[in-house]
């Protein structure tokens, strides 16, 4: 379903994506810059509304405390909507921003950010303008760095898929079954990276396959090949950090436009995996990855 013209754009598009590097800021660090407070960790994430979706995030939050103890270590989510919801709920979550001033408050001079995002899309790069910003005010951090999302790398993007195909899909499944993997998908340039991911899937498993809710490859062009090749059975797994609002509801919902709905209807009985890759550790090791680049920055 790709040319090999359409395969070297992706390539190229993914290329000019990542080399924004993980380097956010740096303010001139003199002899003082150890005696501050630090490095603090702050994880980023979109956030969920969905109480199973914690999950994830206590997963990865263990894995990070068991990599960095005694490091300080807070959250923020990027979602404001996400935020309102919960704090109408009486849990306040903090934007990455007033995360950054209260660490800045409190007197921490090293912050590194890490991105719990899937790519390098619109939120990656406002948290990498803002604590760039952050990095650069008078009388505050030394450093802010800003580590990488989870699909950041060629290789990256590899492991995640066989992790996907040997650790999160069901072992019962036959190699003639469909895995269907459903990324958020955007209007950020970014969301070539599903793309590319489609074609690395399609190379490691003709039966694999990448959509998105929102971006490219559609689920209409998914669906579409699995009809087309006779498909009978397909797995369902989120592409995103928790198994929220998205994998409940557009993914395995009732409702007749869910992925699940629409294959049904299409003769395809699909299972839906509802697990989001944050509690899966190999996937965590991913991340934590991408942190220990950015922590060696920061000593
Ligand atoms: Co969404």
């Amino acid at each position: 379903m790709f040319h090999r013209a359409q395969h070297l754009l992706l390539i190229l598009t993914f290329m000019l994506i990542t080399p924004l590097a993980c380097w956010a800021g740096e303010a001139a660090h003199g002899p003082q810059a150890k005696a501050g407070k630090g490095p603090a960790i702050l994880l980023v994430t979109f956030g969920t509304s969905v109480p199973s979706g914690q999950a994830a995030f206590v997963n990865i939050e263990q894995q990070v405390k068991k990599a960095y103890p005694n490091t300080e270590i807070r959250w923020a989510y990027t979602s404001q909507i996400i935020r309102k919801k919960l704090a109408k709920q009486g849990t306040v979550l903090d934007s990455p921003e007033i995360a950054l001033a209260k660490l800045m408050d409190q007197g921490y001079t090293r912050v590194v950010m890490q991105s719990l995002h899937m790519i390098p899309g619109a939120e990656f790069h406002e948290i990498y303008t803002n604590g760039k910003l952050f990095g650069q005010m008078a009388g505050g951090f030394d450093k802010v760095m800003v580590a990488y999302p989870l699909l950041s790398s060629d290789e990256a993007m590899e492991k995640t898929l066989q992790i996907v195909a040997t650790t999160i899909v069901p072992k019962e499944r036959q190699a003639n079954e469909a895995v269907v993997l459903m990324g958020h998908g955007t209007h950020h340039p970014s969301d070539a990276i599903y793309s590319a991911l489609m074609l690395k899937a399609q190379k490691m498993d003709a039966n694999m396959y990448v959509g998105t809710v929102e971006g490219h490859p559609s689920f209409d062009e998914v669906k579409e090949a699995l009809v087309k090749k006779g498909i009978k059975k397909a797995y369902l797994v989120p592409l995103m950090t928790v198994a929220g609002d998205h994998a409940m509801n557009d993914m395995a919902g009732d409702e007749p436009d869910s992925w699940k709905s629409q294959l049904t209807k299409a003769g395809i009985e699909s299972v839906p995996v509802l697990k989001g890759l944050a509690e899966f550790d190999p996937i965590v090791d991913l991340w934590l990855e991408n942190l220990k680049t950015a922590m060696q920055h920061v000593q």
